[in-house]
Parts: structure tokens; C-alpha cells; sequence
């Protein structure tokens, strides 16, 4: 496994790769990996020839009151776990690579930028799709995995690839939760060990709807209600939103029909989760 950690580097590898016609899949990161991180790399592995992961604490989508500095790091580990899976390329940029000095050019996916985690984190998603943009430009992937997790990240990133006819396509993998229905974040690491058990709450809530739903309720406010009294029970939890969004538009829905996305952000003490559940056709996810 090699690192890259500038752009020729970079660009040299992807140049040989693409030369040799290899189909290249893309895992980007913020590090501190967990086992869904790994299950994105071992999905990359089975469908392309190559697999790139990059792990960049990208500044540009935390708010000046946000963990960015705290957030956790240890490249050794990552690295060791990904040498383990087989990864062919890790791309571990410093941040004057991504962002030069006078770094001026952005991209806003709009409107749905500006709904649920996107409206307590202004800015959140314009960082994130500006440093998938040039991840993608850099790597230059056939298909990049990200899970269902960050729902939202998911809408945003793939109506950015179709409004700006990126070719690479999008695949989103199923969140993956520890034996107690947590859902892995690298952010679980802040939590003690009362905050942990409280962090369950989320899940519960998530359960509560999808019984409700299971047993024929379409009032998506009855169902959003329900949630928040549950969490409401916890008293480390600060509700920061519960909502049932159509899982293109994220526009609040009335009654439960379509494709439907019941989605949360949570305060933990000072931590802030998020969790959802997806109905598709297939059925419920979550
Ligand atoms: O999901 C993440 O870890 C980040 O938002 C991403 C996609 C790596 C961009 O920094």
C-alpha cells in the first residue's frame, strides 16, 4: 500500500492506473476509521480494480465553533487498518495542499444545502462538496462509496455529480451500527461511558418510527412527535432536529408516502450525532 501525500504524486499513480485501464474506486475519509469506513473499502474492493482511500480532516466544512482541532487522528491506525484491507493508494494531503494560501473557489449544492444538519452547520456542506469535488478531480474515480449514514451528504454529493455531469458514480452503502445499535462515528470516541448509553436514545427513536410505521401510521408529525417525546426522556440528549423529509427534495413531508427519509441530530452532552432511517421500495432501512 502506498501514501500519497501531493498532488504529482497523486496524479502519477491515477495516471498509470488509467493508462492500464483500470477501473478505480474511491473511499474518502476524515480518518479515525471504524468498521464503516472498512465495509465502504471492502465494497470498493469487490467492484473495482484499484481502490483509493483518502483520509483529510477537511477544515473548510467545520464551523469556527466546531470540533476541527479535537477531532480525533491517528494515521497509524488508519493505516495499519487499511493495509489489512488490501487498499492500493492512501491520499493523506496536509491542508496547504488541498487549500493553498489564497484559495478562492467553492461549490454550493443550494437549497438542500441549507436543510436539516445543514441548517445548525452553515457552511457545512458548501466544505464538504468543495473538497469532494477536488478529491474527485484529484483521483479521478469511477465510483465513490459513502454511507447512508450522512443521508444527507449523500442527496447533496449526488446532485452535485448530476448537475455538474462529474463522471463517477455515487454508491451508498448501508449504515453500520456496534452490538447495541449505536451507529459507528468516529465522534462516538468523545462519549463517556453514561453519554454512550445515553446515545442509544437515537436508535430507539429510529425504532419507534419504524413500529409506527410498520403498523400503518402515515402522519408523519404523529410520527415525528413520538420521537422526540422518547428522546425527550433522556436527560442527556438535546434534540437539535427530528424531521421526515422526501429523501430527494428533504422537503418536510405531511404524510408518509414515496421515499421517505426520518432523520436526527442529537446533542449528547456536547456531542452531536446523527442517525436515520430510509423507506425505499425495498422496504425499511436503517
Ligand atoms: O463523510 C465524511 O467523512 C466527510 O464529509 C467527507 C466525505 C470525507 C468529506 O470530507
Amino acid at each position: 500500500m502506498e501514501i500519497a501525500s501531493t498532488v504529482i504524486e497523486l496524479r502519477e499513480k491515477i495516471q498509470a492506473w488509467k493508462k492500464k485501464g483500470l477501473k478505480i474506486g474511491f473511499v474518502p475519509t476524515m480518518g479515525y476509521l471504524h468498521e464503516g469506513h472498512l465495509s465502504l473499502v471492502r465494497e470498493s474492493k469487490k467492484s473495482s480494480d484499484v481502490t483509493v482511500v483518502s483520509i483529510f480532516v477537511n477544515p473548510k466544512q467545520f464551523g469556527p465553533a466546531e470540533d476541527y482541532r479535537t477531532y480525533p487522528r491517528d494515521l497509524e491506525r488508519d493505516r495499519a487498518l487499511l493495509e489489512r484491507e488490501g487498499v492500493d493508494l492512501v491520499f493523506y494531503p496536509p491542508v496547504e495542499v488541498m487549500y493553498p494560501e489564497g484559495y478562492k473557489t467553492y461549490v454550493e449544492v443550494e437549497d438542500l444545502q441549507d436543510k436539516l444538519c445543514g441548517k445548525s452547520r452553515p457552511g457545512h456542506f458548501r466544505g464538504v462538496c468543495t473538497v469532494v469535488l477536488k478529491l474527485f478531480n484529484l483521483v479521478q474515480p469511477d465510483e465513490a462509496h459513502f454511507g447512508w449514514k450522512d443521508a444527507q451528504q449523500v442527496i447533496i454529493l449526488q446532485k452535485m455529480v448530476e448537475d455538474l455531469n462529474l463522471p463517477v458514480k455515487i454508491v451508498p452503502l448501508p449504515l453500520v451500527r456496534d452490538h447495541d445499535g449505536l451507529a459507528l462515528s468516529s465522534r462516538n470516541t468523545y462519549l463517556s461511558r453514561e453519554e454512550r448509553q445515553a446515545a442509544l436514545v437515537l436508535k430507539k427513536s429510529l425504532d419507534l418510527a419504524e413500529k409506527l410505521i410498520r403498523e400503518g401510521e402515515k402522519d408523519a408529525a404523529k410520527i415525528r412527535q413520538k420521537m422526540i417525546e422518547l428522546i425527550s426522556t433522556e436527560p442527556l440528549a438535546r434534540i437539535d432536529y427530528v424531521e421526515v423529509v422526501n429523501l430527494k427534495t428533504l422537503e418536510r413531508l405531511e404524510t408518509i408516502e414515496g421515499q421517505v427519509l426520518v432523520a436526527l441530530a442529537v446533542f449528547i452532552g456536547r456531542t452531536r450525532l446523527i442517525d436515520n432511517l430510509r423507506i425505499v421500495s425495498g422496504g425499511i432501512e436503517k
